[in-house]
């Protein structure tokens, strides 16, 4: 069928296959082209099918030659109705992998429960062995708690006080104020138990007990901190919580793993276009703003730039990782450039509906979006019948 964006709130309903393969195709070409790393070899991503984990992914594979298993939660196609994009990036994964020699295989479920945890267990006893790298880039709006059952829901909300300031609407364009009111403590709580450290240490507990986890193995989250100007909302805010409960959770997990001589990491990352960031309010105008400074720099990346910075520069470089004084990876260091961060701030307070289209790149906010979801991408005909129904080669 011919398949076109359809919007709804900040979410697409459909996805292009075509346009998707071709994403992928684009990350591993950029991964190829920058040279070989001595990285991992068995790698289980946790979150593996768009975003950051993705990118992962893909580095592990075609950086250091990697087998990879993902882990996530896509919908699967049927006739006449699209797969959700995470699902189309992990079947051309698969295919291009396979077709490169290379061990892939998939496990689509809930992460957080047992049941998916411990069939990703048997799996990497059946066909890995152990694994020496374990990305963790889950980012979800619920977790059905495992023990508990209860159902858990996060929230992005200010703490302490409501919090107004300039958002945009990126479909229309229009800049306006939102206000947002602040969090009970019950919403701290649940955003916590959803995007904190637990289901972290919970997957590494249990790969661990198997014996899963090669000597001198890594394991790495994902975190985010950005400026003053989103504080409010984000570090500061429910999601900061959860975030800095994940990121003493890599404490833990570290000093659990000392008698393998593992390491636990968080690494902190850019503000990039997800399906996870385009629903916080105010974040997309700050990356339309951004995305325009460091495009001007010349030091704009996506996730896939991010993450083969992460794995050349900083995790696999034979030398001891650099860290922050609270322990983190810094990769966010040219979005945190004192320069670039003054002139965003100088430009958040000329930001108007008017002014936008010219100070900030509203267009390549727009044009990330729809990327997610296969649309708009070079060298897809879209005119051309698209087959919606396609299988993973390497699901479980
Ligand atoms: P994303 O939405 O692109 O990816 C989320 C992944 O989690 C997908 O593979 C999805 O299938 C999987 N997933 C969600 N719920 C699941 C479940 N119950 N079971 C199994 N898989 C599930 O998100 P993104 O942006 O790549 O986020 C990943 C991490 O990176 C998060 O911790 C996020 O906070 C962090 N991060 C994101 C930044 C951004 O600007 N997007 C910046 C810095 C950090
Ligand atoms: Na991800």
């Amino acid at each position: 069928m011919i398949i076109e964006p359809r919007m709804r709130g900040f979410i697409c309903l459909t996805a292009h296959p075509d346009g998707c393969a071709q994403n992928v195709k684009n990350q591993i070409e950029y991964v190829k082209s920058k040279g070989a790393i001595n990285g991992p070899k068995k790698v289980l991503v946790i979150g593996a099918s768009t975003g950051f984990g993705l990118a992962s992914r893909i580095t592990a594979a075609y950086g250091s030659g990697a087998s990879t298993i993902g882990v996530f939660f896509e919908k699967a196609p049927s006739a006449g109705k699209t797969a959700s994009p995470g699902w189309y990036n992990s079947a051309a994964f698969e295919k291009e992998a396979h077709a490169a020699g290379l061990y892939a295989k998939s496990i689509n479920g809930d992460a957080f429960s047992k049941e998916i945890k411990a069939k990703t267990i048997e799996l990497i006893k059946a066909d890995l062995g152990q694994v020496d790298l374990v990305i963790y880039s889950l980012a979800s709006p619920v977790r059905k708690h495992p023990d508990t059952e209860v159902l858990h829901r996060s929230t992005l909300k200010p703490i302490g006080h409501t919090y107004t300031n300039k958002t945009v609407d990126f479909h229309t364009g229009n800049v306006s104020e939102v206000s947002i009111e602040p969090a009970t403590e019950e919403d701290i709580a649940n955003t916590v138990a959803v995007m904190g450290g637990e289901d972290w240490a919970m997957w590494i507990d249990a790969l661990k007990a198997e014996n899963l986890l090669a000597e001198g193995a890594t394991t790495v989250a994902y975190s985010y901190i950005g400026p003053a100007l989103t504080e409010p909302v984000y570090r500061k805010g429910t999601i900061g919580r959860a975030k800095d409960d994940l990121e003493a959770t890599a404490f833990t997990i570290g000093d659990k793993l000392k008698d393998i001589n593992g390491k636990a990491y968080v690494s902190v990352n850019k503000a990039l276009v997800t399906q996870a960031s385009s629903a916080i309010p105010v974040i997309p105008l700050y990356i339309s703003l951004l995305y325009k400074v460091m495009k001007a720099e010349g030091i704009h990346e996506g996730t896939i730039e991010q993450i083969q910075r992460l794995y050349a520069d900083r995790l696999f470089t034979g030398n001891p990782v650099p860290v922050d004084e609270k322990g983190r990876i810094r990769i966010d260091d040219w979005e945190m450039r004192d320069d670039v961060q003054a002139k965003v701030a100088e430009l958040w307070e000329q930001a108007t509906t008017e002014t936008l289209p010219a100070i900030g790149d509203l267009a390549g906010y727009r044009s990330d979006f729809l990327s997610l979801f296969g649309f708009e991408i070079d060298k897809v005909d879209y005119q051309k019948e698209a087959n919606e129904v396609v299988e993973i080669e390497g699901l479980v």
